[in-house]
């Protein structure tokens, strides 16, 4: 998400919302100034701008973790650069899901070792 007057805002002991989730931190601001610092992460669901334009975002999770993509056309005609992302790229093993009868997900597990 982005926002924030200085990029990012703690809400963490800040309001009664994430007092009742300890372990949540809600950060705003462009996510390469903010994920790459407390990766790895076990699940990255990545619903922020443009996935083929931010392979980068890979490499956020952990060899054996999960990466969801949504919102993707399942009648989708021609190249599709998110599944190319997704589908060959020799650090991820991909499946495609149909969600609803007009949207499909795509999750991928990350191979390999870190920096892979
Ligand atoms: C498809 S919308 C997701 C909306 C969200 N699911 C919601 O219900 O509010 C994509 C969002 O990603 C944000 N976004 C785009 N590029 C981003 C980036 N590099 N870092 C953080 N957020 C980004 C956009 O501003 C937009 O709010």
């Amino acid at each position: 998400m982005r926002g924030g007057r200085d990029g990012v805002r703690r809400r963490r002991r800040s309001n009664g919302v994430d007092s009742a989730v300890p372990n949540v931190e809600l950060l705003a601001g462009d996510w390469r100034d903010h994920l790459p610092q407390r990766a790895p992460f076990d699940l990255l669901f990545f619903d922020g701008g443009h996935f083929d334009e931010s392979p980068e975002a890979i490499d956020l999770v952990v060899p054996g973790g999960l990466i969801v993509k949504d919102d993707l056309s399942p009648d989708w005609e021609g190249p599709d650069p998110v599944r190319e992302l997704l589908f060959d790229n020799p650090k991820l093993l991909a499946v495609e899901l149909l969600t609803t009868p007009t949207t499909v997900a795509v999750l991928a597990v990350r191979l390999g070792v870190t920096g892979a």
